[in-house]
Formats: C-alpha cells, sequence, structure tokens
C-alpha cells in the first residue's frame, strides 16, 4: 500500500491525527487536494472526513490549535465546519450515507463509513482518501482504482453512472471542467451517463453552472469543454446562444463561415495569451449577434450587418440570464463586442490617422485587449489572407503606438472643458455648450487641431462665431 507520509506538510494533518488518537474517530483527508497531490498541483482547500461528527472534532482541532470556536464556520444541516489556518482553507465533515431528492440538490444526510463516503463522490480520482491515524497515518485508501485513471488521463464515476449524475447534476459540468483543466478523457459508459442525464442540469443554480463555465475558460483550450457540452448536449441548456452558432446554411450553393466552430478558434487563442476571464467571455461571445443578422444577399452572398451591435445588447440580457455580475465587468464585455471589428475594419482600407485616433477614443484602455480578441478573429483557411491582414495588423499597433504618444487620446480628457465655455462666452447649461464641445473633439480626432489647450482654445473661439457667440470682456 502507498505511503503518503511525506506529501502531507501541512502541520495541521499532524494535529488532525493527534486529535484523531485523543478522541478515538477516525479521520481522512480525501477528495481534491489527494488528486492533487498525484497531479503535482498546489492545492490549499484541504478536506477531512471523519467517522463521526465533523463539527465537533473541527472545534476540537481548533482548540488544540488555539483558533477560537467563533472562527470556526459550521453549517449544522449538513454537519459541516471551516476554518483557515496557516494558508489553508481546512473543511470537516462527518462521513455520511447520502441521497439526494430528485428535485432539488439538498441532501438527505445518514452517517456513513469511509466507503459510503467514497461511493458519494464524483470521479475516481476524487475518492481517494488518505489516513490521518497515528497507526496508518499517510496510507492511501482508492477502493475505485483512482489512481491508475489518473494515470490513464480517465475521468469515470465510481459507482454507476446513473446514480453519481442523479445524485448531483453539476456533476456533468465537473466532468467537462475537469476533462478541459486537465486534458483527461470522459470515460465511454460515464459519457452516456451524461448524456442521459443532461436535461437534469435544469436544476442546478446559474451561480454554480457559471462557477464551472468560468474555470472551463480559464483553461489554457476552452474548446475542450465546449465541444464536450455540445456532444453530450448541455450546451443548449446552458448556452443556447452559442448552440446557435453551430451548423451552416447554404443557399445557391453558398455556404457561410462555421459560426461555432471559429468562436472556439477565437475564444482558445484569446486564452491561450490572457488570464482575463472577461476578455475570454468577450471572445466567446464576440459573434453571437450573427444568426440573428444573417442574411444572403444575391450577388454579394451571406451579411451579418450590425452583428456587433445586436451582439453586444444581447451581452446584457446573456449576462443577466446567467447571473454573471451586470457591472463594469459586463460594459467591458458589450464593448469589446462592440468594437471587435474596428481594427480589422481599419486594416481593410487604408490606415489613416484619425480612423486610429477614433479607435484609440472609443476603445480607451481597453485597446489592448481589444486588438488581442481582433488578432485572434483571423481564422481564414486562406493563409495567404491570414499572412495578409496580420501584417497589416502590426501597421495598425505602429500607428497606434505612434498616435498615442503625440495625441495621447487612449485617455481622452478634453482640453476644453464645459465650464471654460460657459465661462468664456457668459453662458448657462446650454445645447451651445455640448456642440462646441463636440466639435473640439471631433477637430481633435480628425487631426485638424492637436490634442492641447492653446489650438483647442481658438478653435472654440472660431466655433462661437460660428454660433453669434463672442467671449464676454
Ligand atoms: N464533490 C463531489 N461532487 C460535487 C462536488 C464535489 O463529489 N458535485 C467532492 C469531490 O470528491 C471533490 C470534493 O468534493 O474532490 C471537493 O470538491 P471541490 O472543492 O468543489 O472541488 P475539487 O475537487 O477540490 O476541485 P477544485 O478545487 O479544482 O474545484
Amino acid at each position: 500500500m502507498q505511503n503518503l507520509k511525506n506529501k502531507l506538510k501541512h502541520p495541521i494533518f499532524q494535529c488532525i491525527s493527534q486529535t484523531s488518537e485523543r478522541l478515538g474517530i477516525d479521520a481522512y483527508v480525501v477528495g481534491g487536494f489527494v488528486r492533487d497531490i498525484f497531479l503535482l498541483r498546489d492545492n490549499h482547500d484541504i478536506d477531512i472526513v471523519v467517522l463521526g461528527n465533523g463539527i465537533d472534532f473541527a472545534l476540537a482541532v481548533a482548540e488544540q490549535l488555539g483558533i477560537a470556536a467563533k472562527n470556526v464556520a459550521y453549517f449544522k444541516n449538513y454537519g459541516t465546519a471551516m476554518f483557515h489556518y496557516k494558508g489553508a482553507e481546512i473543511e470537516f465533515v462527518g462521513a455520511r450515507k447520502e441521497s439526494y431528492s430528485h428535485h432539488s440538490r439538498n441532501p438527505h444526510v445518514e452517517a456513513g463509513s469511509l466507503q459510503d463516503d467514497q461511493n458519494r463522490r464524483d470521479f475516481t480520482i476524487n475518492a481517494m482518501a488518505i489516513s490521518l491515524m497515528p497507526d496508518s497515518y499517510g496510507e492511501l485508501i482508492d477502493p475505485f482504482h483512482g489512481l491508475e485513471d489518473i494515470k490513464s488521463k480517465t475521468i469515470r464515476t465510481p459507482l454507476d453512472p446513473e446514480i453519481t449524475f442523479s445524485d448531483d447534476p453539476l456533476r456533468i459540468m465537473r466532468a467537462i471542467r475537469f476533462a478541459t483543466q486537465l486534458h483527461f478523457s470522459v470515460h465511454s459508459d460515464t459519457f452516456s451517463g451524461m448524456q442521459r442525464a443532461a436535461h437534469r442540469i435544469d436544476i442546478i443554480s446559474k451561480e454554480r453552472i457559471v462557477e464551472e463555465l468560468n474555470k472551463i475558460l480559464l483553461s489554457s483550450k476552452p474548446s475542450i469543454g465546449f465541444l464536450l457540452m455540445d456532444k453530450c448536449d448541455i450546451l443548449p441548456r446552458i448556452l443556447p446562444w452559442i448552440a446557435q452558432l453551430k451548423g451552416v446554411e447554404v443557399i445557391d450553393g453558398h455556404g457561410h463561415k462555421e459560426i461555432f466552430y471559429h468562436t472556439m478558434e477565437v475564444t482558445d487563442k484569446v486564452a491561450m495569451h490572457t488570464n482575463n476571464l472577461w476578455l475570454i467571455w468577450a471572445a466567446l461571445l464576440h459573434d453571437v449577434g450573427k444568426p440573428a443578422t444573417k442574411k444572403y444577399v444575391k450577388d454579394i452572398g451571406w451579411t451579418f450587418h450590425q452583428h456587433e451591435y445586436i451582439g453586444s445588447k444581447m451581452v446584457v440580457k446573456i449576462f443577466r440570464s446567467l447571473k454573471l455580475p451586470l457591472n463594469e465587468k459586463m460594459d467591458y464585455v458589450k464593448k469589446l463586442v462592440a468594437l471587435h471589428l474596428r481594427p480589422i475594419a481599419l486594416v481593410e482600407d487604408e490606415v489613416t490617422d484619425s480612423a486610429v485616433r477614433r479607435l484609440l477614443f472609443d476603445a480607451g484602455d481597453d485597446i489592448d485587449d481589444l486588438m488581442l480578441l481582433c488578432e485572434a478573429d483571423i481564422t481564414s483557411k486562406q493563409q495567404a489572407k491570414v499572412i495578409r491582414y496580420l501584417h497589416n495588423f502590426e501597421i495598425v499597433r505602429e500607428k497606434l503606438k505612434e498616435i498615442e504618444e503625440k495625441d495621447r487620446i487612449r485617455n481622452f480628457q478634453p482640453p476644453i472643458s464645459g465650464e471654460l465655455i460657459m465661462q468664456t462666452f457668459n453662458l448657462p447649461p446650454c445645447q451651445e455648450v455640448g456642440t462646441i464641445k463636440n466639435a473640439i473633439r471631433e477637430a481633435i480626432l480628425d487631426g485638424i487641431i492637436e490634442n492641447q489647450y492653446e489650438p483647442s482654445y481658438q478653435f472654440m473661439l472660431k466655433e462661437a462665431e460660428k454660433l453669434g457667440l463672442t467671449p464676454k470682456k
């Protein structure tokens, strides 16, 4: 039997071992922490199972460590307790036999053995335990051969998948998330179980689904997860807007680009270059407006007119529906979706200073993220086209740098304030003030005047004159 004593470096384990001996209660470390020992991943979430009352045991360990009882959080209904100690979050629970009611996730809990506890875990790789009792300290208890599944990179349920997924349908998402994060395959029996249980994902809260989705998006190749979600048919249930991107319509022998696979490519490319979750969401949603705007125009072909605008409006609906934050994160995703064609439109035409200035003005500090998204969006199969676009992109980047250094448009603050216009012409707040301010901004963006006080002031005087205004004496 494998002994993992030397992997239990955190001081909490010795303390749990002593408490276990003192109280005569068996204790084990289980789940993700054990799995991650073998995957060589850092894990600071330590789950402890005891054959007794988890809360009492946690309080006894806390007392031994000098942690006040008020710093132990516990949930009587679930029999769990948690506290933080030396950089780790340690959760205690009494081993249980568990059955879930069919319509909700609230489990009916009954005390059980370690084997019962391992039976009710999601996957074999998460169902391993290590003994913390002094006489068997460090011994691995692996009844479902989780270690072999780690070696063969397999996600598999310990019990009949029917039972495991019906106990908690969120596990369908967890299987996909682990497969994506770890580059593991889902065992075919387990996958069939996921397909059969797919409809039950509807009972899971949006927040918990999104937590898994975010982990998928933050992995090195999110498309693995999305293709699995599609294959087991939960994609239309949780992200219908993305499922609708699938397929190619053909009219007069002309098909359009497959949007779902294109979206996957773009999302992967962006995820490869950033850990910014919201930028990856923007990549996922950048073409979400295409199905609604798709049109076949004779002699022209397929068009998706204004899909960026419709898509950016859909972002609000999607964020609301998924209970994603309706704050500046959403505004950022909206903005990137709305602007995602702008850099490419720039390179298709001649790259003028004024177009670059306007892009800088509209994108502000998010210009670099927008450029990353837009560059990832170039996925044509025609290699020559891709090379030409990427080359033109370099020109845009150069121009962006040059103009930013010269004109400082990125976080544009008008050199002439509305206040100053009112003072100069003795005006109350009125339409004329806005007209003059806009004219100055436009002149700066068009490169007619420089983004500086003096030329802007002179320009203001001229604009005011056109409106019949004269400076007060
Ligand atoms: N678990 C489960 N079913 C779930 C959630 C969790 O059986 N729906 C079990 C698994 O044994 C898992 C453990 O509870 O290993 C801890 O779950 P959690 O902390 O959510 O995830 P980890 O597996 O630790 O993975 P990660 O830290 O990557 O989220």
